[in-house]
């Protein structure tokens, strides 16, 4: 039964440390966060008003309100129609919840093997490129090198000889240790070292795992529909079927997800890829729901999250539920694509399983580079980096939003809360194809979401859009790209 609470909050609200050098707004955050997972603050359960918990701890009653917010975006916090704020019901799902067995789909809502052709494919096969929108590649020419030499030099003198064997296939324990410790803070994520295995970046992670899920006797995965056509290429090679979810402007339809019978399904949550939509606090606690009475798994692609701009990043999903979500990251976006970089998160039932995996497949990630991350991420550079990179990638997103106001006042622009891309969506009566090849005759190579959905072209009613990677280009380069794609709308 849950606590109706009058006036103050429980003692463990009330700890925050002027003395830490974390933020109040951050510590408290976190103290609430871990009290709802710890069950400590039950499902139901009502809060203080912001008023009276500010009181309390002495700080201000915007701070408690923007923590409330937070947290209600994350899904671990309710608020209906200025009622009090309240634990969601999702937040801390049981453990062992009856897992009723899933009925698979039909084999018409399946979706075969997929062509390894995604949207890159038509800018790889025409004349030269000048000013490249391909999305989620970083700022390259940004890569901290000295930074990362350092590192690599340092790790190489003082790595232990014994540690220049086979290493642990669930990675350096050391890096493990720091990355849990780094995604709890930065991800609130309920982040065990003993559960971290480090990958060679998403794809790997997602190889990883899904070879795992297969191993647990899953069959069919559910995906984003837009989503990325690798993904999907990854779950037929890993020998399972795939069936499309729409995604709609709160992120992935869970009711359709929960129609499908699928025992997995692959997500974007923070900032969903291609259109860039933050999944919804609703959705959030619909697809934990359904993990718990499916006894599903929800891989989280967390590609992009630490760039959110007009707020902070939601947290992930896998905070909410540990045991049913396999968070996923890597270094591709906050460093570069080329370490090849990333980290599994596991549900402990599956580490052992995904280790094993990890070491068939390459026998563990070079230790060096693994030391080398540690080092970044212990010494705080990391973090300094990434809050550079924010305000770079804020002055790009700042350039796109720009052009296209003054260039193409008629294109609609969505999905810019966070990473580094943005769907542009074109008049109607645009052919989506052919701006993509007149523009590349221009020079300027774009990619049309096309190459994200599922439905063949001939069945397609969806508006034209272009999905816009700006992370990589100047402001310059922007403003000029966007000013010949305007032109071209324009029949010119
Ligand atoms: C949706 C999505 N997830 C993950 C990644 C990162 O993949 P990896 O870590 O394998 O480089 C990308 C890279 O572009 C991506 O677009």
């Amino acid at each position: 039964m849950s606590i109706e609470w009058t006036g103050s909050g429980p003692e463990l609200l009330l700890r925050v440390d002027r003395n830490r050098p974390e933020p109040l707004r951050e510590q408290l955050e976190s103290a609430l966060r871990e009290s709802i997972r710890a069950g400590r603050l039950a499902a139901g359960e009502r809060l203080p008003s912001s008023r009276a918990l500010a009181r309390d701890l002495g700080v201000s009653r915007g701070l408690v309100t923007e923590c409330y917010a937070q947290l209600q975006a994350e899904g671990y916090l309710v608020t209906r129609g200025g009622s009090a704020t309240r634990v969601a019901a999702a937040a801390r799902p049981p453990v062992d919840a009856p897992s009723p067995p899933a009925t698979l789909a039909g084999p018409t809502a399946l979706v075969g093997p997929v062509a390894l052709a995604g949207p890159t494919a038509l800018a790889e096969t025409v004349g030269p490129v000048g000013i490249d929108f391909r999305p989620g590649v970083p700022d390259l020419s940004s890569f901290p090198r000295e930074r990362w030499s350092r590192a690599l030099r340092r790790a190489c003198r003082d790595v232990p000889s014994d540690l220049l064997g086979y290493g642990d296939p669930y990675g350096d324990p050391m890096l493990r240790d720091v990355l849990a410790a780094y995604l709890r803070r930065v991800r609130g994520a309920a982040a065990d070292a003993a559960h971290t295995v480090v990958c060679a970046g998403y794809a790997q992670g997602l190889q990883l795992v899904l070879r795992a899920l297969a191993g647990e006797g899953v069959r069919v995965v559910a995906v984003e529909d837009p989503g990325d056509p690798d993904h999907r290429a990854a779950a037929a090679m890993a020998g399972l079927d795939i069936v499309a979810v729409p995604v709609d402007e709160h992120g992935v339809d869970t009711g359709a997800l929960a129609a499908t019978g699928a025992r997995a399904v692959l997500l974007t949550p923070a900032h969903q890829s291609p259109t860039g939509v933050v999944l919804a606090p609703g959705r959030r606690q619909a697809l934990i729901a359904w993990a718990v009475a499916r006894d599903a798994t929800i891989v989280e692609d967390d590609y992009d999250a630490e760039f959110r701009y007009d707020r902070e990043p939601v947290g992930a999903l896998q905070g909410l539920a540990p045991d049913r979500v396999a968070l996923l990251g890597s270094v591709s976006k906050s460093l570069a694509p080329a370490l090849r970089l990333g980290w599994i998160l596991c549900p402990p039932r599956l580490s052992a399983d995904v280790a094993r995996q990890k070491r068939l497949a390459d026998r563990g990630s070079p230790v060096l580079d693994q030391f080398a991350l540690a080092d970044l991420l212990r010494s705080g550079h990391y973090d300094r980096h990434l809050r550079h990179m924010r305000t770079r990638y804020a002055a790009r997103r700042a350039a796109l939003v720009d052009a296209l106001g003054r260039y193409a006042p008629e294109v609609e622009v969505r999905g810019l809360a966070a990473g580094f891309h943005a769907v542009a969506q074109l008049p109607p009566g645009t052919d989506e194809r052919a701006v993509v090849e007149a523009a590349r005759r221009r020079s300027v190579a774009l990619y049309g979401i096309g190459g994200y959905l599922l439905d063949p072209p001939e069945r397609r009613t969806s508006p034209a859009r272009l999905v816009l990677g700006f992370g990589n280009l100047t402001p310059d380069a922007i403003s000029d790209g966007i000013a010949a794609v305007a032109d071209l709308l324009r029949g010119g």
